[in-house]
C-alpha cells in the first residue's frame, strides 16, 4: 500500500473514532421541545461524570452512597421548600412515588430535562442555581428515596 493511501486510511479511522467518541443524546426542554443550551450552564458542572450522562442518558452517580448525602442536602436548599423534606410533595407534585406528571421522569434523561430546562409554572429552570453535576447529584438521591414500584424504576433498566 502507498503512504499517501495508508496515512489517508488512518486519518479516516480517526475522525471516525473520534466522531463516535463525542456522541451526545440530546436533550429536549420537555415544555417546547427546543434542544437544551448547555452554554448557559452555571460554571463548573462539566465534570466526567456530566459527559459520561450526555452520552449514556443514564445518571453514573445512582447508588453512590457519598454522592447521594451530598444530592440530599442540595435537594434540602434547592427543592425541598417546594417539593417537601421527603420529596412526598407539597406545592410540587411528590418525587419519590412512580407517579409523574411527565412520564419521561421515570429515565434519568426526563428527569435532567425537567431540572434544567424548568417545566410549568413554579418549575423554574435550575441551571443558573445548579451545575449540571449538582444536578446529577440531586436526581441520585431522589432515586435513593423512591418507594414506587421497583417495575416502574425505568432508571435501572
Ligand atoms: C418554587 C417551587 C419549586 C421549586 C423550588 C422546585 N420545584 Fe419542581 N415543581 C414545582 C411545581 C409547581 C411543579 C409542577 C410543574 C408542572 O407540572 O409542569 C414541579 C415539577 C417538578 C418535576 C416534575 C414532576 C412530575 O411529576 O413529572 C420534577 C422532577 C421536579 N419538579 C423536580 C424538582 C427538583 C429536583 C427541584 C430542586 C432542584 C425542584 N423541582 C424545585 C415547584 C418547584
Amino acid at each position: 500500500m502507498k503512504k499517501k493511501q495508508l496515512g489517508l486510511i488512518i486519518a479516516l479511522t480517526l475522525s471516525l473514532a473520534s466522531m463516535t467518541a463525542t456522541a451526545e443524546l440530546t436533550f429536549r426542554n420537555v415544555i417546547t421541545g427546543q434542544p437544551l443550551d448547555f452554554s448557559v450552564a452555571k460554571k463548573g458542572g462539566d465534570t466526567e461524570a456530566f459527559k459520561q450522562f450526555k452520552e449514556t442518558g443514564k445518571n453514573p452517580y445512582n447508588g453512590n452512597a457519598e454522592v447521594v448525602q451530598k444530592g440530599h442536602d442540595l435537594y434540602m436548599t434547592a427543592c425541598s421548600g417546594c417539593h417537601g423534606h421527603e420529596a412526598e410533595g407539597k406545592l410540587g407534585p411528590g418525587l419519590a412515588d412512580d407517579y409523574w406528571t411527565y412520564p419521561a421522569n421515570a429515565t434519568d434523561q426526563g428527569l435532567f430535562e425537567v431540572l434544567f430546562g424548568g417545566a410549568n409554572g413554579m418549575m423554574g429552570p435550575q441551571y443558573n442555581n445548579l451545575t449540571t453535576d449538582e444536578m446529577l447529584q440531586i436526581m441520585a438521591h431522589l432515586r435513593d428515596i423512591y418507594k414506587g414500584n421497583p417495575k416502574k424504576a425505568k432508571w435501572l433498566k
